[in-house]
């Protein structure tokens, strides 16, 4: 897979998700789909845009036991989704187990990248309420290193990050990062934010965008003007 804008389908429901991707007559954008929609509707809505020949990014974030997580994402696997995503802060035993789970008995799996700390987490947060005293920077390239070791496919981060997270681990670790704002457009509750074009060029590999798209007067050409910016 290269180089793509995801479409943050952050709606309470199906019917309101399908009336958005309807819209979508020519393309279809790579969708995720979160814990909202998911717990909302289960597994059916999945199979539904999967069925509509969207790429899937199931963004569950799960963190538990090695072997909870193992069996969960052995059930994700089954719903043929694109990309997958877990807490990194569950240990690289956990990490491992959940790459054994999604992976399939013919060696296929859908790729998997890690949550390092959520960008709603501050320094201030991380210390007092995680008693984590190192810099929230080098906590982040801590997570992204576990990962890798893990065997994951790459992580999501704030497109700050993404170019450190190159450097230590490699052109090939994906990022895949939230937080893209058009430059004449609302930043919204996003505090740091880059625009499509600025995303591309520290060397995102995926962004995730959700209102400057789903809130848009007009989704398709908002989607379109991202991805010519970020895909060119
Ligand atoms: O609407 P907006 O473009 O801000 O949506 C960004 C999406 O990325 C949302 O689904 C949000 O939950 C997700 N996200 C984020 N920041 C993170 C992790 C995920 O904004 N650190």
């Amino acid at each position: 897979m290269g180089k793509d804008v995801i479409v943050a389908c952050d709606f309470a429901g199906a019917a309101q998700t399908f009336a958005f991707l309807d819209r979508f007559t020519e393309e279809k954008p790579f969708v995720k789909i979160g814990m909202e929609l998911f717990y909302a509707e289960g597994p059916d809505v999945v199979r539904q845009i999967k069925a509509r020949g969207h790429k899937i990014f199931l963004d569950l974030k799960l963190h538990d036991i090695p072997n909870t997580v193992k069996k969960a994402m052995a059930v994700l696997s089954g719903l043929d989704v694109d990309i997958c995503n877990l807490h990194a802060a569950g240990t690289e035993a956990m990490m491992r187990a959940a790459l054994e789970g999604l992976t399939r008995p013919d060696g296929t799996r859908p790729l998997l990248i890690a949550v390092t700390q959520l960008t709603s987490t501050d320094q201030e947060a991380m210390e007092r309420d995680l008693l984590i005293r190192d810099p929230i920077a080098d906590v982040v390239l801590h997570y992204a290193e576990n990962a890798k070791k893990a065997g994951l496919d790459g992580v999501v981060c704030s497109p700050l990050e993404a170019e450190k997270v190159h450097d230590h681990c490699g052109k090939d670790f994906l990022t895949v990062t939230p937080g893209v704002r058009f430059a004449d457009g609302d930043v919204g509750d996003q505090k740091r934010v880059m625009t499509p074009a600025e995303a591309k060029r520290i060397g995102s590999d995926y962004i995730v965008v959700g209102r400057p798209i789903t809130a848009a007067a007009d989704p398709v050409a908002a989607y379109e003007r991202c991805v010519n910016e970020f895909v060119g």
